[in-house]
């Protein structure tokens, strides 16, 4: 059964959020970032759950820091502690959660255990990355996005390398706010078919356009955005090297960037690995937003949470 009070449920997929309800996220987050002491008292009392089977910097502090700001608090929860699925079955956790808190943001494994939690629990849950998607992180981007493109329905974003949990989410928002999206992977490393088909449906509907390709240059051309992100993700340690050899075409260096338009925005969510799948040239350019892309986690996912959790 699901939930809860305005959006009427959790944010585990892209999908979860109408166009019309993104675009309220944007704004709000707009707002929010402009004068954040209005929203100070929103959340009073508010406890989310923050756990965290993964590593993380940006995730962790944009939701501890952003909960604050509304006038709740958090509860960390670092993967030594619950052991999802492993000490205590994730339905069990999540009935426990329930009952203490108000709402859990996860950072897993399996995709799986996400919506295990949010099926489960009678409170919000929020994704904070998993192997499939990485939702709040590409809602982030296109606001970054929005920050320099009004008409965000012109904007074509290139993304180079492995068709990952980012690029699945970057994919579905680009098809629900009607963007284009071009995807240049290797062969073996192209996004998820489920996922493209998802958002090709989407796309359908308001005019987006998802291309897949192998090619970088041919991706990149003409771009407003070029995005890239780690070749291994966590939770793929074991293959780096192999993963090295194969993306290697596909750096983000000064020569791909010239295929893109001029001034064109070099994205990246983070953690980089500096001189593999970017160089410093590029992510140190005038035109890289990188940092600013990581400062808008913390607006946006406050506009999520207020959403989400306030009664
Ligand atoms: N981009 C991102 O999610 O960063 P962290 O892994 O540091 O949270
Ligand atoms: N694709 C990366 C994103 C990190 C924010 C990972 O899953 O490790």
């Amino acid at each position: 059964m699901r939930k809860n009070k305005l959006f009427g449920r959790d944010f585990i997929s892209v999908i979860d959020f109408s166009t019309e309800e993104i675009w309220r996220i944007f704004k709000l987050a707009k707002s929010m970032k402009a004068n954040p002491k209005k929203y100070k008292n929103n959340l009073d009392g508010k406890i989310m759950a923050l756990i965290f089977e993964k590593p993380s910097l940006r995730t962790r502090v944009t939701f501890d820091v952003g909960i604050k700001q509304l006038g709740g608090d958090s509860v960390y929860l670092s993967p030594l502690e619950i052991n999802l699925g492993k000490r205590e079955s994730v339905y069990d956790v999540a009935k426990n959660l329930e009952r203490m808190v108000n709402g859990i943001m996860v950072r897993t494994f399996g995709h799986d255990v996400a919506t295990g939690l949010a099926d489960a629990a009678s409170i919000p849950v929020i994704n904070g990355l998993t192997d499939l998607e990485h939702p709040c992180q590409a809602l982030a981007d296109f606001f970054t996005i929005w920050e320099f493109h009004k008409d965000l329905t012109k904007v074509k974003l290139a993304f180079v390398g492995d068709g990952n949990n980012v690029a699945h989410s970057l994919m579905l928002t680009a098809a629900r706010l009607g963007a284009r999206i071009n995807i240049a992977s290797p062969e073996a490393y192209t996004p998820k078919k489920e996922i493209v088909e998802k958002a090709k449906i989407v796309a359908k509907k308001t005019g987006a356009i998802v291309h897949i390709t192998n090619d970088p240059v041919e991706a990149v051309k003409g771009a407003d955005a070029v995005y890239t992100d780690v070749w291994a993700s966590m939770g793929q340690e074991k293959e780096v090297e192999q993963r090295k050899k194969i993306f290697f075409p596909y750096q983000v260096n000064s020569k791909l960037m010239s295929s893109a338009k001029k001034n064109a925005l070099f994205m990246h969510c983070l953690p980089a690995h500096r001189g593999e799948e970017v160089t410093d040239e590029v992510i140190d350019s005038k035109n890289s937003v990188v940092f600013q892309e990581a400062e808008n986690r913390l607006h946006v996912q406050k506009a999520i949470m207020h959403e989400l959790l306030r009664d």
